[in-house]
């Protein structure tokens, strides 16, 4: 197993709108000799993303920006993405879609998690649409991202098992856990 330590290590940036449990997962991963990546920066679209408190908990680096003027927001964004020497993009829980334009540009890396077994079930609202569809499986997927939502290609999914007595909240927590492993796989084997 390759060990990477310090400066070796890619620089990764952390986008969030939400609680953040994957973020935190990923700093922590990210503090392993294994990981190929540093974080560097945590951004958020909203100042009252609860996963914001991970900036001060672990001394990095935090920026939240207004995506109602987009453009000049992401222009912005990808100024810092190079100043800091970004090389990947991971969005967690990010609930803002980045333009063309923005993806574009960024010549590095950009990947995603989504809470089902992408191609289905793309979008908000996951676990009840697929509880709605009697679905016998679910599970999660760490993707690239491309322009459209939720569709760019598959780096590694986990499915799992529904079972009779899930309601969304249960199957929420269940395919958490599952992401928060999916995550950092999906990082590890991009660098490998
Ligand atoms: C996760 O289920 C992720 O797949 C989805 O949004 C949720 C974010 O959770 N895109 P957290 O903020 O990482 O706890």
């Amino acid at each position: 197993m390759k060990k990477l330590i310090g400066s070796k290590k890619k620089g990764a940036a952390v986008f969030i709108s939400g609680k953040g449990s994957n973020l935190k997962n990923l700093i922590n991963f990210s503090k392993s000799k294994k990981s190929p990546i540093l974080i560097k920066l945590i951004i958020s679209n909203s100042v009252n993303a609860k996963g914001l408190v991970y900036a001060k908990k672990y001394k990095i680096q935090k920026k939240i920006y207004n995506f109602k003027i987009k453009k000049s927001t992401e222009k912005k964004i990808l100024i810092l993405m190079k100043k800091k020497k970004i090389d990947l993009i991971c969005l967690a829980g990010f609930m803002k879609i980045l333009s063309k334009n923005f993806i574009r540009k960024f010549k590095k890396k950009i990947i995603n998690i989504h809470p089902s077994l992408l191609p289905k079930y793309k979008g908000l609202d996951t676990h009840q649409r697929v509880l709605l569809n009697k679905e016998k499986y679910t599970g999660c997927s760490v993707h690239y991202v491309s322009s459209k939502l939720d569709s760019g290609k598959i780096i590694l999914q986990k499915k799992i098992k529904i079972l009779k007595k899930d309601n969304a909240t249960s199957l929420s927590k269940r395919v958490l856990k599952e992401e928060h492993k999916l995550y950092p796989k999906a990082i590890l084997k991009i660098f490998s």
